[in-house]
């Protein structure tokens, strides 16, 4: 009987972290809410009455659980400043001016600027206590079990004293590239860059993947301290024993500041972990008082940003890739090289007309140039090393299907008019499953071309019955059980999306998730999409001439209804589920920008909110843009923004208004 009991309790635990791991982190519930509270509901009720077989990982006890449903929001002790960015020498020289105007003979500390994200730390009679991510400086997010995976972070300091201690966690590069190659086997999406791995690798509501993602993290500042300088607090964080950049510098003036830019930027690719410029600290803490600090930016401190990294390296080749609307492009394969924290091997060259400007070659080596999370692009040919070079003759037949390629309205893009093309069709399939259209996790790039190549998914309709070739998935190597469930449930999942998903996955000539969403609103369900004329198409605003013959051409199409018909047959939702447009009078008819992370919401979501409620979600700043809301880590549209004098939303503001 006991044994029983125990079972049972092991049982219930088990099913319920893997529910909790299925919901929370792979978006794909595998418990209706329901089913969930009634097992927690047995499981808190057995771990009641016989306490003696609560087990440690349990999802009922709180401390030391894997899993939790959220962060908890805390409030800084002291605010979270962040910098304000300077791009060039003069700027670095202004700064020293406007320090000197107040300080006479100031001394700085450079230091890298480390690319990833802020954390707080406190310390409680030298006993690690808890840490916060910056949040929107003043109130974070409670990460103290993540943190804790980290093994740089000592949970007992060499001494027994207080501290709240600021500092960045981030990815190296060598963990942040083994991370993407593992995502692309398993056919998730890749992070973009190491800031963005090591900061949803952070953000896990189970520690044990953060300990996986194997997390870096330097100290760097004190915000309280009665030591007197910036130095000195820095020499205190290393003989306590917590983790501290050797590469920091103190610097008697400007000049000396510029040096070791001047060094970093040189040096830089060097390193081997990201970081994006360097950081300019008045050492005296007295000056930095006097000094003090605006809302948002202290006047002691700056950030240098590194201008976008530019490399040189061999172009091998240039191959077409066929688009799923058949537009071809050429694209440069260059001998692998690392810029800006990522190694690239490829690089778009649009078309035939942008080679031909640049007088690109096969065998030119080529400046690359990359920023951030900006695609790597190619700049020029390096004239003075040509030697051996052939000159790139555009195609003139597809390279998948070898058709012969026409010319699209612009007549600068190549298309190839086989609707047929496998190329296309495999493209349009990739679309079709991606995040911003129906959504399908785990049924990535790769996943599809084999599928695809396998004939397993021939088109759309295949993917949702793909149930009856398990057998033979499960046979394929990569493929177990347990994967194939969880593409199973992505599928049936992604059945209930909003109309305005499947209307971007179908790949309707320039119909983005933007205007589907415009559609879907509007219409609410495809039949009545299907019967609207072009007239009245046109006549939407966001949608115009083109758009509304694209969208009249596709549902015109025999084939195109026969697709649709056999999708409502199999269960896929044909209807729009979010809200309709609600009259807000913060949010209609504005123009909002959004910069840095929001962290209770995606950039979708929030996009979705605002057209929800009549505003419209731009991409730069400008004039006319009324609102700019801001997260945490802003980036330049921020800085522009206060400059234009336009009206900005903190987090806790945008919440408040929402
Ligand atoms: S000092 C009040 N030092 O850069 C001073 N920040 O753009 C607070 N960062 O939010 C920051 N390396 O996340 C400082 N050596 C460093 C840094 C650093 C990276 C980050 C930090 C901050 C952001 C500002």
């Amino acid at each position: 009987m006991d044994n029983d009991i125990k079972e049972r309790i092991k049982y219930l635990v088990d099913l319920l972290n893997k529910a909790n791991i299925e919901y929370y982190i792979n978006d794909n519930p595998t418990l209706t809410d329901n089913e969930f509270d009634s097992l927690l509901d047995e499981l808190i009720k057995l771990e009641n009455k016989y306490p003696k077989y609560k087990l440690d990982n349990s999802p009922t006890s709180k401390v030391g659980t894997s899993v939790i449903s959220e962060f908890q929001k805390v409030e800084h002790p002291t605010p979270m400043f962040s910098l304000s960015d300077v791009f060039n020498e003069e700027e670095v020289r202004s700064f020293g001016k406007r320090v000197e105007k107040e300080i006479s003979n100031p001394e700085f500390v450079c230091e890298l600027k480390m690319d990833g994200l802020a954390v707080s730390l406190i310390y409680k009679n030298g006993k690690f206590v808890s840490a916060a991510t910056r949040g929107d400086g003043r109130v974070g997010e409670d990460i103290t079990n993540n943190v804790k995976t980290i093994k740089m972070l000592p949970l007992t300091l060499k001494e027994d004293i207080d501290l709240e201690v600021r500092g960045e966690i981030y990815m190296e590069y060598s963990v942040f590239e083994k991370l993407n190659e593992e995502r692309e086997r398993d056919g998730l999406q890749l992070f973009q860059n190491p800031r963005n791995a090591a900061a949803g690798s952070i953000r896990q509501l189970d520690s044990s993947i953060t300990k996986s993602r194997n997390l870096s993290m330097l100290l760097y500042h004190l915000p309280n301290t009665n030591l007197s300088t910036h130095y000195e607090t820095l020499e205190l964080l290393k003989r306590v024993g917590l983790p501290t950049n050797p590469n920091t510098k103190l610097c008697k003036n400007i000049d000396e500041v510029l040096e070791y830019i001047n060094y970093w930027s040189i040096h830089r690719p060097e390193l081997e972990y990201p970081i994006d410029g360097i950081v300019i600290k008045v050492n005296d803490i007295a000056s930095q008082r006097i000094l003090g600090s605006t809302a948002k930016y202290p006047r002691w401190a700056i950030a240098y940003k590194f201008p976008a990294e530019e490399v040189v390296t061999r172009l091998d080749d240039i191959v077409c890739t066929v688009g799923r609307t058949g537009q071809i492009t050429p694209n440069a394969v260059l001998e692998p090289v690392k810029v800006a924290g990522s190694t690239i091997r490829r690089a778009t060259l649009h078309n035939a007309k942008y080679i031909e400007e640049k007088d690109l070659r096969i065998g030119d080596f080529v400046v690359i140039r990359k920023a951030g999370d900006v695609i790597p692009e190619v700049v020029r040919p390096v004239i003075e090393r040509r030697e051996n070079v052939t000159s790139y003759i555009m195609i003139d037949r597809c390279p998948i299907c070898e058709t012969r390629l026409v010319y699209s309205a612009s007549k600068i893009d190549l298309i190839c008019p086989n609707v047929n093309c496998p190329a296309r069709n495999v493209n349009s399939l990739i679309h079709f499953a991606e995040r911003d259209a129906m959504n399908i996790d785990g049924l990535g790039e790769k996943m599809m071309e084999d599928f695809y190549n396998m004939g397993f998914i021939k088109d759309i309709t295949d993917i949702y019955k793909l149930k009856s070739r398990r057998e033979e998935i499960i046979e394929l190597e990569g493929y177990g059980n347990k994967s194939v469930d969880n593409l199973e449930n992505s599928i049936e999942n992604s059945k209930n999306n909003s109309l305005e998903r499947l209307l971007n996955g179908l790949g309707i000539s320039g119909i983005g998730l933007k205007t589907a969403r415009v559609l879907a609103r509007k219409y609410e369900s495809i039949d009545n999409i299907i019967n609207a004329s072009l007239e009245e198409l046109e006549s939407i605003k966001d949608i115009g001439h083109i758009l509304a013959l694209n969208i009249r051409e596709y549902f015109d199409n025999e084939n195109n209804l026969k697709l649709i018909n056999e999708l409502k047959e199999l269960g896929i939702n044909m209807n729009y589920l979010g809200q309709k447009v609600i009259q807000d009078e913060n949010f209609t008819n504005k123009k909002f920008v959004i910069t840095g992370t929001i962290s209770f919401m995606s950039r979708d979501e929030i996009k979705a909110l605002i057209e929800s409620r009549g505003g419209e979600a731009i991409d730069s700043v400008s004039k006319k843009t009324n609102v700019v809301i801001v997260g945490e880590n802003p980036g330049s549209k921020y800085d522009k923004a206060l400059k234009l004098n336009i009206e900005i939303w903190d987090e806790e503001k945008f919440k408040s208004l929402i």
